[in-house]
């Protein structure tokens, strides 16, 4: 673990990047720039696919259990909460994301702007909770 200490918290880091420009291309679409909207959310993607490529990497080279949640009361059980809600939601969501990048790309828009009514704020979700798991684990609950 010592060598890959910095793991959590670039994952973290790019685990809140890609939710920053998922906000941004949220605002520039409701803002009428499509040409924003395109570069963001394309930016979000690529991040996320560093991120899950980081991921991956740190599940292989430190173990799929290293760090373990250690305080008690309320907070455990909204950590697991936020913990379990994230996870799946971030395999069910994944799909999703590259069916509506793809479909933007194909310039099917009506379809698009379903699809990403359901996908924005499911996303982002996942996107702020991967953050907040981060916090609570390495942060404001760090185990002894
Ligand atoms: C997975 C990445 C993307 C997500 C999550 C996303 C999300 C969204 C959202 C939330 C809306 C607004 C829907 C509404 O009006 O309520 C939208 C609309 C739109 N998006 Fe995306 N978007 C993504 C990628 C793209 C890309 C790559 C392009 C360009 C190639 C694009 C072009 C558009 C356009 C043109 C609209 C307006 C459609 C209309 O009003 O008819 N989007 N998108």
């Amino acid at each position: 673990m010592d060598n890959w200490w910095f793991f959590p918290h670039l994952n973290a880091f790019l685990n809140g990047l890609s939710g920053v420009f998922l906000l941004a291309g949220f605002y520039f679409i409701r803002n009428g720039q499509r040409e924003r909207h395109r570069a963001a959310m394309t930016t979000a993607v690529a991040v996320s696919a560093v991120f899950l490529t980081s991921y991956v990497t740190s599940k292989v080279v430190i173990g799929l259990d290293s760090v373990k949640f250690t305080a008690q009361g309320p907070v455990r059980w909204l950590y697991f909460f936020i913990l379990i809600t994230h996870t799946v939601l971030a395999a069910l969501i994944t799909p999703f994301v590259l069916v509506t990048f793809w479909r933007a790309l194909k310039g099917k828009f009506e379809i698009h702007k379903k699809l990403a009514r359901i996908v924005f704020p499911v996303w982002l979700y996942v996107s702020v909770t991967g953050v907040i798991v981060y916090l609570l684990l390495y942060q404001l609950f760090p185990g002894k």
